[in-house]
């Protein structure tokens, strides 16, 4: 599953009147050239990852919720989950761990941080976005600062938006239940930070894909 920009702007289904367009930036904001160069850069490298349309997403997002978001934030939501992007990390077993698992989350969103800065280091990026990314991008899946938490609540919307399918597959194929399945939506929701606006917008999105895991499980059940 690849994230040819066709394929990726399917993704935007205008579900609700506040979800961003495909990789759009806030009109009437200036970026700078690095920016814009490393955003041209990151999206070749996220061509080939299985979950890239969730990584676009993820930035398109976070300038939905934070439209003055520095541009660190906006490419540490880039590139965030990354790190599974190069062999050797982490593993989750879905049927058996929390999903809020502190040790494999831990490793992943560090790992993440070193991963995504070090690449941006070998792209010749100023210091200011290779040190800028990594604490975000260590706290997306629990939040804890102002920047952390945006990164966490546009994570998580993204995710509702773009994975209701993968989702709904771990449990068509026996990689956990549809239980587990169901708990790694509502979780993904109710992390969302109460003080962003994002939490009800993220509600059409988690019913959206509630609805594609009941469907796909009732499919293989009968
Ligand atoms: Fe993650
Ligand atoms: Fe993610």
């Amino acid at each position: 599953m690849g994230c040819r920009p066709t394929e990726g702007r399917a993704a935007v289904q205008g579900l609700s009147e506040v979800e961003p367009g495909w990789r759009a930036l806030p009109e009437g904001r200036t970026f700078s050239p690095e920016f814009l160069r490393l955003r041209e850069q990151a999206f070749v490298w996220l061509q080939p990852y299985y979950d890239g349309r969730h990584l676009t997403r993820a930035a398109d997002w976070m300038l939905a919720i934070a439209p003055d978001a520095p541009e660190h934030l906006v490419l540490a939501a880039l590139m965030h989950d990354l790190e599974r992007s190069v062999p050797g990390g982490p593993v989750l077993d879905k049927a058996n761990m929390a999903w809020d698992d502190l040790a494999y989350n831990t490793a992943h969103t560090h790992r993440s941080a070193e991963v995504v800065s070090g690449w941006l280091r070998d792209q010749g990026a100023l210091e200011a976005f290779v040190q800028g990314v990594q604490q975000p991008i260590r706290e997306h899946e629990f939040g804890g600062s102002p920047e952390g938490d945006l990164m966490q609540a546009a994570d998580s919307i993204s995710f509702l938006e773009t994975n209701g399918e993968l989702v709904s597959t771990w449990a068509v194929r026996g990689e956990c239940s549809a239980e587990k399945s169901e708990e790694k939506l509502r979780w993904m929701y109710e992390r969302i930070p109460g003080l962003t606006r994002a939490r009800p917008w993220a509600l059409p999105y988690l019913e959206r894909s509630l609805d594609q895991l009941r469907r796909a499980t009732a499919a293989v059940s009968d």
